[in-house]
């Protein structure tokens, strides 16, 4: 693949090799030296028009890992602040011939568009609630290794599904690799076609842990909710927000997750963010790990001969 765009397109046998790439850069990034050449020469430019802590310098870490030049554009002091399109933005940074763009954007499709106008790889890193694969891949490398595999298990996504790239990206990937997804939320937080998805809709968190091997938890996004149906933080806490009781009704080893960034008290409660299920530190090494895979599949030219320009 000269992209990645989204999960939707990978085969549950290029989701294995991502993750076996990024299994063996958890291993380079505990050592001492955290340094590898493979990409030596190589120049990656982070273009991001939303804001980001984790992916952005996650991003930057991967590529410094494998020896890249790293650029991070800064959005906010550049030109598109004085009206230049994304598009322009795109080919101008094309013009000093990167290897690779990795894009994070406020519209869905944005990033495949910019694709289709430059002549490098494309990551993207989250484009409007269409797709954020990385962080998919992360979560699901996450998972593999605290269970062993990802096959079988019942994963229940909760929250607010509607707005969000990490549960669109997370339930094409669960479901590719033959996980069990729920998705717990009140229905004015679920898209009306999550029944076309392959998963199963619940709207009380009683029922929709039960059993579950995996409670990933999403953040409320108010900010992209008009005024009315903003819900009320403390109603949702009380019926959908995770905290110990409600984390007592999932499977005794279940694994808690987030991608970040939390609203504490809003969607989950510190003492399980916190607490001793939490996966969400481990969730932010995955995280450079995973991308260390991706830029490594797709700009190191021994393994895709496709690669470079
Ligand atoms: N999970 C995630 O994408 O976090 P950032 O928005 O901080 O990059």
């Amino acid at each position: 693949h000269r992209h990645l765009l989204g999960i939707a397109g990978l085969t549950p046998f290029d989701i294995d090799l991502l993750l076996n790439r990024a299994e063996r850069a958890v291993a380079l990034s505990r050592q001492t030296d955290k340094k590898s050449s493979v990409l030596r020469g190589r120049t990656q430019i982070n273009l991001f028009f939303e804001a980001s802590t984790r992916t952005q310098s996650s991003f930057e870490l991967a590529g410094k890992r494998l020896g890249a030049d790293v650029m991070n554009m800064s959005v906010a002091s550049s030109s598109v602040k004085k009206g230049e399109t994304l598009i322009d933005t795109a080919m101008t940074l094309n013009a000093m011939r990167p290897d690779a763009l990795v894009v994070r954007h406020a519209s869905a499709g944005a990033v495949a568009l910019l694709a289709q106008k430059v002549g490098c790889a494309v990551v993207n890193a989250g484009d409007g609630a269409h797709e954020h694969p990385t962080q998919a891949l992360l979560d699901a490398l996450t998972i593999r290794r605290a269970k062993g595999t990802i096959g079988g298990l019942t994963v229940a996504i909760c929250g607010d599904v509607l707005h969000s790239r990490v549960a669109r990206s997370n339930i094409i990937l669960l479901n590719a690799m033959g996980a069990h997804v729920r998705v717990v939320a009140p229905s004015t937080l679920l898209p009306s076609g999550i029944g076309k998805m392959g998963v199963t809709p619940f709207h009380s968190m009683a029922d929709g842990l039960k059993d579950a091997d995996v409670v990933m938890m999403l953040r409320l996004q108010r900010e992209r909710m008009a005024g009315a149906s903003v819900p009320s933080v403390r109603e949702y806490f009380r019926y959908f927000g995770l905290d110990a009781a409600k984390l007592k009704l999932a499977k005794p080893d279940a694994l808690v997750m987030h991608p970040g960034p939390m609203n504490r008290g809003v969607e989950i409660a510190s003492e399980v963010a916190d607490g001793p299920q939490s996966m969400i530190q481990e969730q932010v090494e995955m995280g450079v790990a995973v991308r260390m895979g991706v830029l490594e599949a797709l700009l190191d030219p021994r393994k895709n001969p496709e690669a470079g320009r």
